[in-house]
């Protein structure tokens, strides 16, 4: 008969899963919780034709270190309906919330029809969570007529409110992308619209606190339980500007590692992600891609973890580097990683789909300051070779309609995307804009339209998001901008509006 330590270790090594000892589960089913536990709301992501992730994490005390919750593990109840109302339950079972996944939750439901709506709860310790809507992909090679993706990044908290998550939760979109910047890890500095937690965090605990702090916000909430979300992290999940086993301030390596490793582990334990993607170490496989029938694929990148060091930092002036600096041409160089690329260059040839966006952190074009002189070192412009394979292999595998969607720069941005300076148009970008972080003076913004032709537009002083409408004829991208972020429930306005139409690459104001 097992020991009682060893039915914790177990109960430990499933993590939230969906199957656990009979004894722990009774036990765990009688917890009862004196304050609400569902106080992060409720998510979904990572939608298949015949399912997806519904994810919760409990806290009572959500500004607490630790979130109120004590060691011992709790007995998550799930269900998910065809209805609003949860009248017709499809399928429902029970997890286990353990300490050591910060009492995450992670389900994976399957058997679902696919391209429908489903609606889903959590019940714990004698309380029932938000119900949340989520949604199906559809069947594999489909005829879609519509697609409708909300797409967002940056959001400090302690910058602006979240009135843009508002925005998006009324959208009511197929599908939410966030492209990274979900939390930031700096210390509390006293200024800022919201004061979040003081320390910067280092460890596991800090980072959960972190990510509770941010999620405990209820426009937050409501983008989450509006659609299925697919998550990239970009550097702030992490430490500011990291890639690899480095950080700007230049620890040791192995002291680096143990970091990232409770950052990702951290960000895992808060995104509606599939247990497969738990992370090992420091080590967490986000890059992956997700088809929307026959209408859209999407491939969603990773530019943190396997790239290569920062190039030039010699003649660095701390954030931008000599455009001419031959090293950031060097082919060697990766911000993806072989193995990433190869994967990337695979998803173009196999796409069968007529719209194909490429989901990743940045401006993807060349963003040169100083007259044409500087660029940065942290995104593309540092790699320039791994740019240009991309666009190669568009160009190579004719992959239909390709679209860029990008974050990191708190800026709205649109431009077209050529193998050489003002060539012919080969894809579109657009920059979302950020839901919080403060971004540049419009100012600024004009004179580096000016350097750089290939951008048709930026606004620096508008927080928001972006929307994309997509139909066989037409991708229609709606920049939406937040009237004032430094209040609380700010109205939203359309920003700017652009069309690209199927079969001819290039962008156009709608
Ligand atoms: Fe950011």
């Amino acid at each position: 008969m097992p020991s009682r330590r060893m039915l914790l270790a177990q109960a430990a090594s499933l993590a939230g899963a969906a199957l656990t000892p009979a004894a722990w589960t009774a036990a765990a089913a009688q917890t009862r919780l004196a304050d609400d536990p569902f106080q992060l709301g409720v998510a979904s992501g990572e939608p298949t034709p015949d399912g997806m992730v519904l994810w919760t994490r409990l806290a009572p005390k959500p500004q607490e270190m630790g979130s109120g919750m004590t060691p011992a593990p709790v007995a998550v109840r799930w269900e998910i309906a065809g209805d609003e109302g949860l009248k017709r339950i499809v399928a429902k079972g029970q997890a286990l919330a353990v300490a050591e996944a910060g009492h995450s939750v992670h389900v994976e439901v399957q058997g679902l029809r696919p391209g429908r709506d489903y609606w889903y709860r959590f019940t714990a310790g004698g309380h029932a969570s938000p119900v949340g809507r989520t949604r199906t992909a559809p069947a594999p090679g489909a005829v879609v007529e519509r697609l409708r993706i909300a797409y967002s990044s940056c959001q400090k908290y302690s910058a602006g409110f979240y009135s843009a998550h508002a925005g998006i939760a009324a959208e009511a979109p197929d599908l939410v992308l966030f492209l990274g910047d979900y939390i930031y890890e700096g210390a509390a500095d006293g200024k800022g619209v919201r004061p979040h937690p003081v320390e910067e965090p280092v460890d596991l605990a800090g980072y959960r606190q972190r990510y509770a702090w941010y999620k405990a916000d209820p426009d937050l909430q409501a983008a989450h339980a509006a659609a299925p979300w697919m998550v990239i992290w970009d550097d702030h999940e992490v430490a500011n500007d990291y890639g690899d086993d480095q950080d700007r301030s230049n620890p040791p390596p192995d002291v680096f590692l143990k970091r990232r490793a409770a950052a990702y582990q951290a960000f895992y334990e808060n995104m509606p992600l599939r247990r497969t993607q738990r992370p090992v170490g420091p080590s967490l496989l986000l890059y992956r891609s997700l088809a929307w029938g026959n209408l859209a694929g999407l491939q969603f990148l990773d530019t943190r973890q396997y790239r290569n060091h920062r190039t030039c930092e010699a003649v660095s002036d701390g954030k931008r580097i000599p455009a001419d600096c031959p090293e950031r041409f060097d082919p060697a160089r990766s911000l993806l990683g072989a193995p990433q690329e190869t994967w990337l260059q695979g998803q173009f040839r196999a796409s069968q789909a007529r719209w194909n966006l490429l989901a990743q952190q940045y401006l993807m074009g060349e963003f040169a300051g100083e007259g044409g002189k500087k660029v940065g070192n942290d995104g593309w412009d540092g790699y320039v070779q791994t740019r240009r394979r991309v666009m190669e292999g568009w160009r190579d595998a004719k992959v239909s309609n390709p679209v860029v969607l990008g974050g990191d720069i708190h800026c709205f941005f649109a431009g077209d995307l050529a193998m050489a300076p003002g060539g012919k148009a080969l894809a579109s970008e657009f920059v979302g804009g950020s839901i919080s972080s403060l971004g540049r003076p419009n100012i600024d913004i004009v004179q580096r339209l000016g350097w750089n032709p290939h951008l048709k537009f930026g606004d620096g002083e508008t927080r928001g998001y972006g929307r994309l409408d997509i139909t066989p004829k037409a991708c229609t991208v709606t920049f939406r901008g937040v009237e004032n972020a430094l209040v609380s429930r700010s109205p939203m306005r359309d920003l700017a509006r652009f069309v690209v139409e199927d079969g001819e690459a290039g962008l156009k104001r709608a």
